[in-house]
């Protein structure tokens, strides 16, 4: 019996919606802990691409179970769109496939009004995703927010928005300029959501535990990125959640004993979203041709990811905060063409050498990074199934990232396939 947790070990899109996909086989239970629809995992299964953003991937898979624990913040509508595009396509037949905790926030449209109209100010950017992520968290910090617990229960939700609505308004229209909302048509628009997510209510710490103790095996399915973490990440440019694999206790209520490992995904280079400091940044020739080798646009804002090279000294970052016991390497092939690849090994900031990542974004900022060159393998790795079918600069390149990080590979991605895959050992034995 194993418990894995999965955890973005850079800023986010690592391609963590395949590797969840693939551990999915292993466990019975997939859950997520933090964030909200702000996540975005595309899965190419057979000719079929799906995206979702807020139900855990292992949906796709039948008999498994889902979990969206409390850690979570839930934009209702998107929830229920989701659920239907899922059993449109023949998935979700039974119900009881996935569970919400009812201490969970809800997403209200004050928090995304809140959210794009705070973004409007060009000088405070942090460039969300929009969709009220982080207002929602600070509501349920400051301890108003509304769970899912109040939205199924008519005469305490109407109590909630009654007395929560006139400071957001007061918010939206004297500060912001914003439209002012509608009490009854909130009301009436969450009230039809209610209904229809009332059969997935569950207790998502009591359930996971009888599942940990009848010996099942559950996958903790992050989003974003440990470099995004509201913590430790490069802050203010983080999202409003706990992305390391610490957040799994407090979002899940499933205790650090029994978490066995902890997969981080990285990709063979490096991309952002949004604003902030990204030291590897290529602002050039070749960081357009990563884009586009890499298809690198959001998957749920469609926006262009910013594209460098992978850094090791973030990925040394993510191996300490999250107690990474593997890294999963995805999208290896994108480099296929190149003749020359880079590694960032270290910064220098201000004429020193840093070989640690700083803690305050704003040094951050100031560091240049310090690269080792390698020989690319021009041809196509997209047929590799084992480490043996790669040649042999991919296979150089590969154990140099294993060595910088302090972290061994357990899986490498040649292509978006499910069977485009190279599973160096399995984190669930
Ligand atoms: P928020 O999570 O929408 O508040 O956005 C805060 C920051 O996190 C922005 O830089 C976003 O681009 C980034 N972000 C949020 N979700 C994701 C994700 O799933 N992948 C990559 N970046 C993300």
């Amino acid at each position: 019996m194993a418990n894995v947790v999965i955890i973005g070990a850079q800023w986010g899109d690592e391609g963590k919606g395949k590797v969840v996909d693939i551990y999915t086989e292993h466990a019975q239970q997939v859950v997520r802990f933090q964030g909200g629809n702000n996540a975005g995992h595309t899965l190419v299964v057979g000719d079929e691409t799906i995206v979702l953003h807020l139900i855990p991937s292992g949906i796709l898979h039948p008999g498994k179970r889902c979990v969206i624990g409390n850690g979570v913040v839930l934009d209702p509508k998107i929830f229920l769109g989701e659920i239907e595009g899922l059993k449109k396509r023949g998935y979700l037949k039974d119900d009881r496939q996935l569970v919400l905790d009812g201490n969970l926030h809800i997403i209200m449209p004050w928090h995304k009004a809140v959210d794009l109209a705070r973004e409007k100010d060009v000088s405070r950017k942090i460039g969300t995703t929009g969709r009220g992520i982080g207002p929602c968290y600070e509501d349920k910090i400051g301890r108003r927010g509304i769970r899912l617990s109040d939205l199924i229960k008519p005469q305490v939700f109407r109590r909630k928005v009654k007395e929560m609505l006139p400071e957001k308004n007061f918010l939206l229209e004297k500060f912001f300029g914003e439209p002012l909302l509608n009490e009854d048509q909130i009301v009436e628009e969450y009230s039809a959501y209610a209904m229809q997510i009332e059969k997935y209510l569950g207790c998502c710490s009591s359930s996971l535990n009888k599942a940990i103790n009848a010996g099942e095996n559950l996958l903790f399915e992050g989003a974003q990125g440990t470099l995004l973490d509201i913590d430790h990440g490069t802050y203010p440019y983080v999202t409003s959640s706990s992305t390391c694999s610490g957040g799994v206790c407090t979002g899940t209520g499933v205790a650090p004993k029994h978490i066995n490992s902890v997969v981080g995904i990285t990709k063979a280079y490096c991309t952002r979203v949004g604003e902030g400091p990204f030291p590897s940044e290529l602002n050039d020739e070749m960081g357009e041709r990563i884009r586009k080798a890499g298809n690198e646009f959001g998957s749920t804002t469609g926006r262009p990811r910013r594209c460098g090279w992978f850094d090791a000294v973030a990925i040394r970052e993510a191996v300490r905060l999250n107690g990474l016991t593997g890294l999963a390497v995805t999208k290896l092939d994108v480099l296929n063409e190149l003749d020359n690849i880079k590694i960032c090994t270290a910064y220098s900031y201000q004429g020193q050498l840093l070989e640690e990542f700083p803690r305050d974004a704003d040094i951050l900022r100031e560091c240049t990074p310090i690269y080792e060159e390698f020989d690319g393998w021009q041809s196509d790795i997209c047929d590799a199934r084992s480490m043996a079918d790669l040649p042999d600069a991919a296979k150089a390149y590969l154990a140099k990232m294993e060595e910088l990080a302090g972290c061994p590979a357990v899986l490498v991605s040649v292509g978006p396939r499910r069977d485009q895959t190279i599973q160096i050992s399995n984190p669930f034995v």
